[in-house]
């Protein structure tokens, strides 16, 4: 198979994953937190330098403000569940996933929200004036994507950052498809909210996600349960973080693999990771441009990018085309919508969806070569 769907997950996971999740259950083995003995106060040591390491990535230093959840999906209904009160009036951008839209809906079906939604362009561009616009008395809350899952153009939300904190509003940023890719100090930018899953460009395995709060006494709990330390004798969910939202027993399974990940790309260095997968999706753009009938989406500004493409051919469904690839080559790349149905809309391309390809470190021009073949096969025999 040549796999272009790193932005739905990383395959193959790197060795480094599988070698982790052996170490902890060899030699650790233990639920964190649930006993006073060696074993455990290694596992909650153990889980607490992985949330060091997400930390460092996003230069936060209160490490103890990162709980570690699901995935991204539950990060996001955690703050927007937690943390959006009666009659709110809520932002969220055009790029925005399923993860953000579905539970926004939700609340605003209960008549419990209000929300709107904020153009972000094909270049990433957010227009200060429409925000302007957008803001009410009850708008608590703006939402971006770090970058859009459906283009690969990563929003300029910094450029808002200063209004909505003279008003009083706080930011969620969505980085499932920027951790670790993307530089990004959280800290300095004053973020409120961070979510993030492990399995993407953090090349861990599925089952953990994070999030970053700066202020915990300003989300209610999603979840209410067993919690670390000896607080057992309470009726109540601890209002400390991470305990406050690590209801339950932790996916430390899946947290020493993401710690694999983590090292498999510290081994190479994310920004040597960033330039490599850049590299070959300008190469696939570029091959992509010099055939006829293809439309691309979203700025050719490589600067603005993460590792995605989309695009079009005229006449021809996007789904057929993804199994054209599959069937002639083992080409698996990802057709439709990709869960971000607003971003589709303002593209133009709803509802059919586009094509996307999505790189990894370990894709090359080669696989690229072969995809160009087969698709061109595909575009002589539709004229
Ligand atoms: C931008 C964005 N947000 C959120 C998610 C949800 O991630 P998860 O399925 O790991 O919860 C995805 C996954 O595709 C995504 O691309």
């Amino acid at each position: 198979m040549i796999y272009f769907d790193h932005a739905t997950t990383c395959y193959p996971k790197p060795k480094e994953v599988v070698e982790e999740i052996n170490y902890y259950l060899q030699n650790i083995g233990v639920s964190p937190g649930r006993g006073s003995y060696a074993a455990q106060e290694r596992a909650i040591e153990y889980i607490d330098e992985v949330r060091v390491e997400i930390a460092d990535l996003f230069h936060i230093t209160t490490p103890f403000n990162i709980a570690f959840t699901h995935n991204a999906t539950h990060s996001l209904n955690i703050v927007l569940k937690g943390f959006l009160k009666e009659n709110d009036h809520v932002i969220a951008c055009s790029f925005s996933h399923n993860a953000v839209i579905r539970p926004l809906n939700m609340l605003k079906q209960k008549s419990k929200i209000e929300c709107d939604f904020l153009s972000v362009d094909v270049n990433g561009n957010i227009n200060l004036i429409e925000l302007q616009n957008c803001i009410r008395p009850e708008t608590t809350l703006v939402i971006f994507n770090h970058a859009s899952n459906v283009i690969g153009v990563r929003s300029q939300f910094e450029k808002t950052l200063s209004l909505l904190k003279s008003k009083g509003i706080a930011v969620l940023l969505d980085v499932s498809q920027t951790a670790g890719i993307v530089p990004l100090n959280a800290e300095a930018l004053g973020i409120d909210f961070l979510a993030g899953t492990g399995h993407k460009t953090l090349l861990g395995p599925p089952g953990v996600g994070f999030l970053y709060v700066k202020d915990s006494d300003l989300v209610d709990t999603l979840l209410e349960g067993g919690s670390l330390g000896n607080a057992s004798s309470s009726l109540n969910q601890p209002k400390i973080m991470p305990a406050k939202f690590e209801a339950g027993t932790i996916n430390y399974v899946s947290i020493a693999g993401l710690r694999g990940g983590l090292a498999a790309a510290k081994n190479q260095s994310f920004e040597k990771i960033m330039k490599d997968c850049l590299h070959i999706t300008s190469y696939a753009w570029d091959n992509l441009a010099s055939l006829s009938g293809i439309q691309l989406w979203g700025s050719s500004d490589f600067t603005l990018k993460v590792p995605i493409i989309s695009f079009s051919i005229q006449g021809i469904l996007p789904h057929v085309v993804a199994q054209y690839l599959d069937t002639e080559g083992g080409v698996a790349v990802r057709s439709g919508l990709h869960c971000a149905p607003v971003c589709h809309k303002y593209l133009g391309t709803y509802p059919t969806g586009t094509i996307r390809l999505s790189f990894g470190h370990n894709n090359t021009e080669e696989e690229v070569d072969t995809f160009i073949n087969i698709l061109s096969k595909l575009l002589s025999e539709e004229k």
